[in-house]
Protein backbone atom coordinates (compact mmCIF):
# COMPACT_ATOMS: atom_id res chain seq x y z
CA UNK A 1 0.00 0.00 0.00
CA UNK A 2 1.43 3.36 -1.55
CA UNK A 3 0.22 6.38 1.55
CA UNK A 4 1.26 9.87 0.84
CA UNK A 5 0.85 13.00 3.12
CA UNK A 6 0.38 16.02 1.99
CA UNK A 7 1.20 18.67 4.62
CA UNK A 8 3.06 22.23 6.18
CA UNK A 9 5.02 20.11 8.99
CA UNK A 10 6.88 17.31 7.03
CA UNK A 11 9.42 17.16 10.17
CA UNK A 12 6.50 16.61 12.32
CA UNK A 13 6.77 13.08 11.03
CA UNK A 14 10.21 12.12 11.15
CA UNK A 15 10.22 10.14 14.57
CA UNK A 16 6.77 8.67 13.98
CA UNK A 17 7.47 6.91 10.49
CA UNK A 18 11.33 5.54 12.32
CA UNK A 19 9.58 4.10 15.75
CA UNK A 20 8.69 0.68 16.57
CA UNK A 21 6.31 -1.50 14.37
CA UNK A 22 5.34 1.25 12.08
CA UNK A 23 9.63 1.30 11.33
CA UNK A 24 9.20 -2.69 11.03
CA UNK A 25 6.44 -2.21 8.63
CA UNK A 26 8.11 0.34 6.40
CA UNK A 27 11.42 -1.55 6.76
CA UNK A 28 9.39 -5.41 5.80
CA UNK A 29 8.05 -3.14 2.16
CA UNK A 30 4.50 -3.78 3.65
CA UNK A 31 3.76 0.18 2.72
CA UNK A 32 5.37 3.12 1.24
CA UNK A 33 4.84 6.45 2.93
CA UNK A 34 5.62 9.59 1.16
CA UNK A 35 5.40 12.84 3.32
CA UNK A 36 5.24 15.93 0.91
CA UNK A 37 5.33 19.61 1.81
CA UNK A 38 2.62 21.49 0.32
CA UNK A 39 4.93 24.56 0.39
CA UNK A 40 6.90 23.41 -2.42
CA UNK A 41 4.27 23.95 -4.35
CA UNK A 42 3.45 27.65 -3.62
CA UNK A 43 4.22 29.93 -6.59
CA UNK A 44 4.70 32.47 -4.00
CA UNK A 45 8.55 34.02 -3.62
CA UNK A 46 7.84 33.71 -0.07
CA UNK A 47 6.78 30.52 -0.26
CA UNK A 48 3.49 31.25 1.28
CA UNK A 49 0.15 29.23 1.37
CA UNK A 50 -2.49 30.73 3.13
CA UNK A 51 -4.38 33.85 2.93
CA UNK A 52 -6.90 35.62 4.74
CA UNK A 53 -10.40 34.35 4.61
CA UNK A 54 -13.24 36.68 2.22
CA UNK A 55 -15.40 38.31 4.52
CA UNK A 56 -13.36 38.65 6.96
CA UNK A 57 -13.25 36.20 10.45
CA UNK A 58 -10.23 35.28 12.32
CA UNK A 59 -7.04 33.23 11.21
CA UNK A 60 -5.45 32.36 7.78
CA UNK A 61 -6.53 30.07 5.37
CA UNK A 62 -4.65 27.71 3.06
CA UNK A 63 -5.01 28.14 -0.38
CA UNK A 64 -7.17 25.82 -2.38
CA UNK A 65 -4.89 26.28 -6.05
CA UNK A 66 -1.68 25.41 -3.80
CA UNK A 67 -3.07 22.41 -2.13
CA UNK A 68 -4.48 21.26 -5.61
CA UNK A 69 -1.49 21.53 -7.16
CA UNK A 70 0.24 19.36 -4.30
CA UNK A 71 -2.59 16.98 -4.87
CA UNK A 72 -2.24 16.90 -8.76
CA UNK A 73 1.70 16.47 -8.40
CA UNK A 74 1.44 13.50 -6.26
CA UNK A 75 -1.27 10.80 -7.24
CA UNK A 76 -0.44 8.83 -9.84
CA UNK A 77 -4.23 8.68 -11.62
CA UNK A 78 -7.88 9.89 -11.07
CA UNK A 79 -8.99 6.71 -9.04
CA UNK A 80 -6.63 7.32 -5.88
CA UNK A 81 -8.23 7.78 -3.10
CA UNK A 82 -7.73 11.24 -0.90
CA UNK A 83 -8.52 12.18 2.09
CA UNK A 84 -9.08 15.41 4.22
CA UNK A 85 -8.56 15.77 7.74
CA UNK A 86 -11.34 17.25 8.92
CA UNK A 87 -12.72 17.87 12.35
CA UNK A 88 -16.75 18.06 12.54
CA UNK A 89 -16.64 14.40 10.88
CA UNK A 90 -18.36 11.14 12.37
CA UNK A 91 -15.45 10.29 14.39
CA UNK A 92 -13.12 7.59 12.58
CA UNK A 93 -13.82 3.97 14.03
CA UNK A 94 -11.91 0.42 13.50
CA UNK A 95 -13.90 -0.28 10.46
CA UNK A 96 -13.33 3.10 8.27
CA UNK A 97 -8.77 1.78 9.01
CA UNK A 98 -10.29 -1.57 7.79
CA UNK A 99 -11.89 -0.14 4.74
CA UNK A 100 -8.83 2.08 3.96
CA UNK A 101 -6.28 -0.65 4.75
CA UNK A 102 -7.76 -2.43 1.09
CA UNK A 103 -6.81 0.73 -0.92
CA UNK A 104 -3.57 0.29 -2.80
CA UNK A 105 -2.94 4.33 -2.91
CA UNK A 106 -4.06 7.19 -0.52
CA UNK A 107 -3.81 10.43 -0.20
CA UNK A 108 -4.10 12.48 3.06
CA UNK A 109 -4.23 16.08 2.66
CA UNK A 110 -3.77 17.89 6.06
CA UNK A 111 -5.20 20.95 6.95
CA UNK A 112 -3.86 23.62 9.27
CA UNK A 113 -4.56 27.12 10.06
CA UNK A 114 -8.12 27.57 9.85
CA UNK A 115 -8.16 25.11 7.40
CA UNK A 116 -8.41 24.70 3.82
CA UNK A 117 -9.99 27.02 1.18
CA UNK A 118 -13.70 25.56 0.78
CA UNK A 119 -12.88 24.76 -2.72
CA UNK A 120 -10.81 21.95 -2.49
CA UNK A 121 -13.24 19.45 -0.99
CA UNK A 122 -14.88 18.67 -4.75
CA UNK A 123 -11.03 16.72 -5.05
CA UNK A 124 -11.61 14.73 -2.13
CA UNK A 125 -13.08 11.25 -1.36
CA UNK A 126 -13.73 11.54 1.97
CA UNK A 127 -13.10 13.97 5.12
CA UNK A 128 -12.12 12.17 8.25
CA UNK A 129 -11.96 13.39 11.87
CA UNK A 130 -9.90 11.57 14.27
CA UNK A 131 -12.64 13.06 17.50
CA UNK A 132 -14.95 15.63 18.81
CA UNK A 133 -12.63 18.20 19.71
CA UNK A 134 -10.23 20.65 17.45
CA UNK A 135 -6.04 20.65 17.12
CA UNK A 136 -3.97 22.88 15.43
CA UNK A 137 -3.52 20.58 12.37
CA UNK A 138 -4.08 17.48 10.26
CA UNK A 139 -0.96 16.21 10.83
CA UNK A 140 -1.54 14.20 14.34
CA UNK A 141 -4.84 12.79 12.43
CA UNK A 142 -3.06 11.43 9.83
CA UNK A 143 -0.70 9.95 11.98
CA UNK A 144 -3.36 8.38 14.01
CA UNK A 145 -4.79 6.76 10.32
CA UNK A 146 -1.46 5.64 9.41
CA UNK A 147 -1.30 4.03 12.52
CA UNK A 148 -4.34 1.91 12.60
CA UNK A 149 -4.11 1.46 8.56
CA UNK A 150 -0.52 0.05 9.01
CA UNK A 151 -0.37 -2.35 12.24
CA UNK A 152 -3.55 -3.85 10.04
CA UNK A 153 -0.72 -4.54 7.28
CA UNK A 154 1.16 -6.42 9.41
CA UNK A 155 2.53 -9.82 9.46
CA UNK A 156 4.26 -9.82 12.77
CA UNK A 157 0.99 -9.23 14.31
CA UNK A 158 -1.24 -12.30 14.38
CA UNK A 159 -4.65 -12.57 13.24
CA UNK A 160 -5.56 -14.08 16.72
CA UNK A 161 -4.24 -10.98 18.16
CA UNK A 162 -5.78 -8.78 15.75
CA UNK A 163 -9.48 -10.82 16.07
CA UNK A 164 -9.16 -10.55 19.90
CA UNK A 165 -8.70 -7.02 20.11
CA UNK A 166 -10.55 -4.46 21.26
CA UNK A 167 -13.69 -3.07 18.48
CA UNK A 168 -12.79 -6.15 16.63
CA UNK A 169 -15.91 -8.75 17.14
CA UNK A 170 -18.05 -5.25 18.48
CA UNK A 171 -16.64 -5.67 21.86
CA UNK A 172 -13.75 -4.54 24.15
CA UNK A 173 -10.40 -6.66 24.86
CA UNK A 174 -10.38 -8.42 28.00
CA UNK A 175 -8.30 -7.56 30.36
CA UNK A 176 -5.04 -9.04 30.55
CA UNK A 177 -1.83 -10.03 32.68
CA UNK A 178 1.75 -10.36 33.14
CA UNK A 179 4.28 -11.77 35.14
CA UNK A 180 4.46 -11.08 38.63
CA UNK A 181 1.62 -13.08 39.21
CA UNK A 182 0.93 -11.35 42.38
CA UNK A 183 2.03 -7.18 42.99
CA UNK A 184 0.86 -5.50 45.99
CA UNK A 185 -1.74 -7.86 46.86
CA UNK A 186 -3.32 -7.68 43.67
CA UNK A 187 -3.33 -11.01 42.14
CA UNK A 188 -3.68 -12.46 38.46
CA UNK A 189 -7.42 -14.21 38.27
CA UNK A 190 -6.67 -17.76 39.17
CA UNK A 191 -8.44 -19.34 36.13
CA UNK A 192 -5.88 -17.64 33.99
CA UNK A 193 -3.52 -19.69 35.63
CA UNK A 194 -4.73 -23.15 35.12
CA UNK A 195 -4.07 -23.18 31.78
CA UNK A 196 -7.76 -25.04 30.77
CA UNK A 197 -7.93 -23.28 27.99
CA UNK A 198 -12.21 -23.83 27.21
CA UNK A 199 -12.18 -21.83 30.82
CA UNK A 200 -9.68 -19.40 29.73
CA UNK A 201 -11.93 -18.72 27.04
CA UNK A 202 -15.54 -18.58 28.65
CA UNK A 203 -13.35 -16.12 31.39
CA UNK A 204 -12.13 -13.93 28.96
CA UNK A 205 -15.29 -13.65 26.64
CA UNK A 206 -17.50 -12.75 29.89
CA UNK A 207 -15.10 -10.14 30.74
CA UNK A 208 -15.03 -8.41 27.09
CA UNK A 209 -18.20 -8.11 27.91
CA UNK A 210 -18.19 -6.81 31.27
CA UNK A 211 -15.19 -4.27 29.93
CA UNK A 212 -17.97 -2.88 26.89
CA UNK A 213 -20.79 -3.13 28.99
CA UNK A 214 -18.81 -0.59 32.20
CA UNK A 215 -17.25 1.38 29.50
CA UNK A 216 -18.93 1.42 26.35
CA UNK A 217 -22.71 -0.34 26.74
CA UNK A 218 -23.58 1.15 23.50
CA UNK A 219 -21.63 -0.99 21.76
CA UNK A 220 -23.65 -3.98 23.32
CA UNK A 221 -27.15 -2.55 21.64
CA UNK A 222 -25.74 -2.57 18.24
CA UNK A 223 -24.32 -5.92 18.51
CA UNK A 224 -26.05 -9.33 18.16
CA UNK A 225 -25.43 -11.58 21.37
CA UNK A 226 -24.91 -15.11 20.88
CA UNK A 227 -27.06 -17.81 23.39
CA UNK A 228 -23.11 -17.90 25.76
CA UNK A 229 -22.72 -14.24 25.42
CA UNK A 230 -26.02 -13.64 26.30
CA UNK A 231 -25.81 -16.20 29.80
CA UNK A 232 -22.32 -14.85 30.57
CA UNK A 233 -23.71 -10.93 29.94
CA UNK A 234 -26.46 -11.75 32.76
CA UNK A 235 -23.43 -13.28 35.03
CA UNK A 236 -21.92 -9.92 34.76
CA UNK A 237 -24.77 -7.94 35.22
CA UNK A 238 -25.98 -10.23 38.31
CA UNK A 239 -22.34 -9.52 40.16
CA UNK A 240 -22.17 -6.12 39.54
C1 LIG B 1 -7.51 24.52 13.74
S1 LIG B 1 -8.17 23.30 12.71
C2 LIG B 1 -9.42 24.18 11.86
C3 LIG B 1 -10.70 24.16 12.57
C4 LIG B 1 -11.84 24.78 11.77
N1 LIG B 1 -11.71 26.17 11.69
C5 LIG B 1 -13.16 24.41 12.43
O1 LIG B 1 -13.64 25.17 13.26
O2 LIG B 1 -13.66 23.32 12.15
C6 LIG B 1 -6.97 23.09 11.47
C7 LIG B 1 -6.99 21.77 10.76
O3 LIG B 1 -6.63 20.75 11.67
C8 LIG B 1 -7.21 19.54 11.26
N2 LIG B 1 -7.96 19.01 12.42
C9 LIG B 1 -8.19 19.63 13.59
N3 LIG B 1 -8.89 18.86 14.42
C10 LIG B 1 -9.11 17.69 13.77
C11 LIG B 1 -9.80 16.47 14.11
N4 LIG B 1 -10.40 16.30 15.28
N5 LIG B 1 -9.80 15.47 13.19
C12 LIG B 1 -9.22 15.63 11.99
N6 LIG B 1 -8.57 16.77 11.62
C13 LIG B 1 -8.51 17.79 12.49
C14 LIG B 1 -8.06 19.83 10.05
O4 LIG B 1 -7.34 19.52 8.89
C15 LIG B 1 -8.28 21.33 10.18
O5 LIG B 1 -8.52 21.93 8.94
Amino acid sequence: MKITVLTLFPEMYEGFLKTSIIHRILEKGLAEIRIVDIRDYSNDKHRHVDDTPYGGGAGMLMKVDVVHRALLDNISNDHVYTVLTAPGRRPLVQKDLERLSTLDELVIVCGHYEGIDRRFERYIDEKVSIGDYVLTGGELPSMVMIDGILRLLDEGISAESLKEESFNDGLLEYPQYTRPPEYNGDKVPEVLQNGNHKEIRRYNLKMSLKETLENRPELLEKRELNKEEKELLAEVVNEL
